[in-house]
């Protein structure tokens, strides 16, 4: 390092910097803070500075950054979608206050201070009161429309309501962000499908919002804050009056916006924040702050890259110091091994941190560990605590070896397997290593597959130490008598666990085919498979390039699941459950509940995911009723693609709300998770 010339140091900045580009805006999966990479991005500008001979166009200085991705049409920005710069500590912010004062020339200034919202930003584009396209950021100059996905959250109006006479063309720009409450739910279905965990909630909501299906975007709710209107004819002088009218034409504007008139008022707005941020359901990263006057901001104008009349304040990221005691290992229900740290406890963002993922071999290799050293522990947006590096200054030089990933598996001691491509390494005995059986029986009992309430994990463990079941079939079999084992105050608790199985016969099979705990299938995978195939037989008979004609089935899956087929012991396993009486066929659907009841729909259009007959035998299954034309007494139109121009019209004129078929489908699937508000 210490030879380094400053040539050679803008080179490898750039190339370090274009690394973490593609990790965060590619890979949605980010290696360093935004502090570390602004750091990195501000040493690289002075050196560029100072060596004008090294110029380059490609210089990661010279761009905001790209999320682009293939699979949607990039559409160009009318105007560019331009970041802030970023502060990170009072002396930053008075300065930028003192340059807008120094800008305006003595005249009086308020400044906009508002929330900064850590999602994905979004520019939505309404004609005449609707919405007619979405599109992210993407480089700035041009992103991906991802209109469709956009329809789905149900907090961006796709019709305005019309108290106010709203522009018959605008844009409006803010943030799509996945509420902690579904990310939360989000992740802990991921867990237990032991798929990889997104770190906050950005990643997930960005992740989200590139999904091709847009009926798995709807279920994982998104949420979206809106926060810079742009047109030409808005009769507005000031943002906060622009907001103020945004929200009344039915967009979600935070309420959190105050105007300053002082530094000191910023700074407390700054401290109010940083404390009550913790209380709001969304994850904010900052502060932003604006000059509220049009035409002042017109009069500061633009730099290259940032708007000279807006700055964003960054909070700083909880961090914490603390000692590696030991690293264990953990098997989940597929076998998969996470090594996990322990360290002495240590308090971060208000909780006792003692334990860290270090999520697999690579992961944990690349932090370079030893038992004993003092390793940095952040909470990446306040959520599961990540050791982040390992402060070497602190070893010594009698410090032990480097902690190494385990061969054989801490459990049953097999040796595990690490497959291609794959970043997980796997204990393989699944028939008999005990946290893979407990972990495949715990799925099989939770509430989205066979749902047997009466028994939980930790009881279904005692009867696996006990003897009395070996796997999920041996449940249909337990007797009122095996559970009381000669004690007979069990057999009230006891009665009520086989009951509770044995209502479990009456689980339809789609649901019975996700306990079967076939690792990729998930709950939405085992739906489109039941009823692709009908039948578990059906289904255990199938090649790989059957399956794989199945809309939404991919290589992945199809593969996994023609392999756990063909395994003797998922035979048996099968075979047993259908002797026990489960339901291993599709039945002709009865009424799935009242979810519409008392509801009167039209259905109108051409739809993508089912027919028009299929839906129309869907309101009545949820006890809704059609009727063909646009009445008063409809209570919603659900609105398919190419909808006749007079009966839109009508359904404007009677303000009678129209409903996408992702939305609908998340009406009548997702009726006990609370519904939010709609806002048309
Ligand atoms: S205003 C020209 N306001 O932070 C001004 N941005 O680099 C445009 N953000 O790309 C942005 N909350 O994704 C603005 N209240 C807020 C914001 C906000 C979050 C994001 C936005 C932008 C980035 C700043």
């Amino acid at each position: 390092m210490a030879d380094t010339t400053p040539q050679e140091r803008i080179l490898e900045l750039r190339k370090e910097l274009n690394d973490h580009n593609y990790n965060y805006y590619i890979l949605n999966s980010p290696t360093i803070s935004d502090q570390e990479f602004d750091a990195l991005l501000r040493e690289l500008a002075s050196l560029e500075a100072e060596h004008p001979e090294m110029a380059d166009e490609n210089s990661p200085t010279r761009r905001v950054g790209s999320d682009l991705s293939n699979d949607f049409k990039h559409v160009e920005h009318e105007s560019p979608m331009l970041s802030l710069g970023n502060t990170y500590n009072r002396e930053d912010v008075r300065e930028f206050y003192e340059r807008v004062r120094d800008g305006l020339g003595g005249q009086p200034f308020e400044i906009c201070c508002e929330l900064k919202y850590d999602g994905l930003s979004i520019s939505l584009i309404y004609e005449n009161g609707r919405l007619v396209r979405a599109v992210t950021r993407g480089d700035g100059v041009r992103g991906d429309d991802v209109t469709q996905n956009i329809r789905t959250i149900r907090s961006i109006p796709l019709q305005l309501r019309d108290e106010l006479p709203y522009p018959a063309r605008f844009e409006i720009r803010g943030e799509v962000l996945m509420p902690w409450e579904s990310f939360e739910k989000l992740n802990a279905e991921r867990e237990l499908k032991e798929e990889s965990l997104f770190a906050n909630p950005r990643n997930a909501a960005s992740g989200t919002l590139k999904l091709k299906s847009s009926a798995i975007v709807a279920r994982r709710r998104l949420d979206a804050y809106l926060y810079f209107l742009l047109g030409d004819d808005i009769a507005a002088d000031t943002h906060f009056e622009r907001l103020q009218m945004a929200r009344s034409w039915g967009f979600k504007v935070s309420e959190d916006v105050c105007l300053a008139h002082s530094l000191e008022e910023i700074y407390a707005f700054i401290d109010l924040w940083d404390e009550k941020r913790s209380s709001l359901p969304i994850a904010t990263d900052g502060i932003v702050l604006k000059v509220n006057s049009l035409a002042q901001q017109e009069e500061l104008g633009f730099t290259s890259k940032n708007p000279r009349w807006a700055i964003a304040y960054k909070f700083q990221a909880e961090k914490a110091t603390t000692r590696l005691l030991k690293v264990t290992y953990q098997v989940g229900r597929t076998g998969a091994v996470t090594p996990v740290a322990n360290m002495e406890p240590v308090l971060l963002a208000g909780t006792m941190v003692r334990r860290a993922s270090l999520h697999n071999e690579d992961v944990m290799n690349a932090l370079d560990l030893r038992i004993g050293d003092y390793v940095y522990v952040e909470k990446a947006g306040e959520i599961i605590p990540q050791i982040v590096g390992v402060d070497t200054s602190k070893r010594t030089s009698d410090d032990g070896e480097r902690v190494k990933f385990i061969t054989t598996c801490p459990e049953c001691g097999s040796t595990l397997v690490r497959y291609e491509g794959e970043a997980a390494t796997y204990c393989p005995n699944d028939a008999s290593c005990r946290p893979q059986i407990l972990g495949r029986i715990e799925h099989f009992i939770s509430r989205d597959a066979m749902d047997i309430n009466t028994l939980g994990p930790e009881t279904a463990a005692t009867y696996f130490s006990r003897g009395l079941i070996k796997n999920v079939a041996d449940l249909y079999q337990l007797t009122v008598a095996d559970i009381c084992g000669g004690y007979p105050s069990r057999r009230l608790s006891a009665h009520n666990v086989v009951e509770g199985i044995a209502k479990s016969r009456k689980v339809p099979f789609d649901r019975v085919l996700y306990a079967m705990g076939i690792r990729f299938v998930g709950r939405v995978a085992a739906r489109i498979l039941a009823r692709a195939f009908g039948s578990m037989d059906a289904l255990m008979a199938a090649r790989q390039d059957e399956l794989l004609r199945i809309d939404g089935i991919g290589p992945v899956i199809a593969e996994t699941v023609v392999a756990w087929c063909a395994e003797e012991a998922n035979k048996q396993l099968v075979e047993r459950l259908k002797e026990a009486g489960l339901q291993m066929e599709m039945k002709e659907e009865a009424p799935l509940g009242d979810k519409l009841a008392g509801q009167v729909v039209v259905v109108s259009g051409t739809f993508n995911m089912h027919s028009r007959d299929e839906y129309k035998n869907l309101i009545e299954k949820n006890g809704g009723r059609n009727a063909s034309s646009i009445s008063s007494k409809t209570t919603f139109v659900l609105a398919g693609n190419n909808m006749g121009p007079s009966k839109l019209e009508k359904a404007q004129a009677l303000g009678i709300r129209l409903v996408t078929e992702e939305e609908f489908l998340t009406m009548i699937d997702e009726a006990d998770v609370p519904r939010q508000q709609s806002l048309f």
